[in-house]
C-alpha cells in the first residue's frame, strides 16, 4: 500500500504551504515543498550556466541526472532540509531573481522529471503533505487526498506582500501583484503539467477563510475519507 500522500495544488499565495505545513504537523507526517526543488535547480543553473536559465534547461537537468547527490533532501525533526552542493540554499532560492527564472525550469520536461523522481523516491519511505502545481494531477494522481486551494488574486498578492514585508500600495507591491498574475498565467497555460484542478480534488476558495478554518475543514474531510 502507498504511504499517505496529501497533494495540495493551487496558484501562488493561495495558502498551500501554510496549510500543508499545518496538516503535516497535525497528522504527524512530513511537509514537502515541491516549489523549493524547482527553485534549487534554477539557482544551480544561474550559478553554473548563466544568470538566465533560459536555453540551459536540458543541461541543468542532465547535471542532476548524472549526479543526484547535487541536491539532497532530508528530514530532521519533521523539517525539510535541502542541501544544494552541500550548502543550505533556503534563503537564496527565495530571491526575486530565482522567482523570475524558475518558469524556465518548471516548463522543461527533463527538469520536471528530475523533480518528480525525487518526490516519488522519497514517498516510498515517508508520508507527506506536498504542495505544488501538479501534485494531484501528475505526480501522485493515485492518492485519494487531492486538494486544490484558490483565492482572489488581490488577496494572494496581499498575503505574499505581508510575508515579504512589502508595504501595500507601494510601487514594489504593484510589481509583486503583477508578477503573481504573470506567474498564474505561466503556470496555468504552459503545455507541460499546467496548474489544473485534478480529477476528484477537493477545491477550496480560501479568500475569506482563516487558516484554522481551512485546516479544520480538511482534517474533517481527510478523516471521513473512505480510504482511511
Ligand atoms: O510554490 P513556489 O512559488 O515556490 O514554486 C516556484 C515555481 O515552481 C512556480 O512558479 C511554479 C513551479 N512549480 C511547478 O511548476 N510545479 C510544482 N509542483 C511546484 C512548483
Amino acid at each position: 500500500m502507498q504511504n499517505m500522500i496529501i497533494a495540495i495544488d493551487g496558484p501562488a499565495g493561495s495558502g498551500k504551504s501554510t496549510i500543508a505545513k499545518q496538516l503535516a504537523k497535525k497528522l504527524k507526517i512530513e511537509y514537502f515543498d515541491s516549489g523549493s526543488v524547482y527553485r534549487c535547480l534554477t539557482l544551480y543553473g544561474m550559478n553554473h550556466f548563466n544568470q538566465s536559465c533560459e536555453g540551459y534547461e536540458s543541461e541543468i537537468a542532465q547535471c542532476f541526472l548524472k549526479n543526484p547527490g547535487l541536491l539532497e533532501i532530508r528530514y530532521v525533526d519533521h523539517r525539510q532540509t535541502l542541501l544544494l552542493e552541500g550548502e543550505d540554499p533556503s534563503k537564496r532560492i527565495r530571491s526575486r531573481d530565482v522567482t523570475r527564472q524558475v518558469r524556465f525550469i518548471a516548463s522543461n520536461p527533463e527538469c520536471r522529471d528530475v523533480v518528480n523522481a525525487k518526490m516519488r523516491s522519497l514517498a516510498k519511505t515517508h508520508c507527506f503533505a506536498i504542495d505544488g502545481r501538479d501534485i494531484g494531477s501528475v505526480v501522485f494522481p493515485e492518492t485519494p487526498y487531492k486538494i486544490y486551494l484558490d483565492a482572489d488574486v488581490e488577496v494572494r498578492a496581499k498575503r505574499r506582500a505581508l510575508e515579504m514585508g512589502i508595504e501595500l500600495n507601494s510601487a514594489e507591491y504593484k510589481q509583486l501583484a503583477n508578477e503573481i498574475q504573470q506567474r498564474d498565467q505561466g503556470d496555468r497555460n504552459r503545455t507541460i503539467a499546467p496548474l489544473i484542478l485534478a480529477e476528484g480534488a477537493k477545491k477550496i476558495d480560501t479568500t475569506k477563510m482563516t487558516v484554522d478554518d481551512v485546516v479544520k475543514l480538511l482534517l474533517d474531510w481527510i478523516d471521513s475519507n473512505p480510504n482511511n
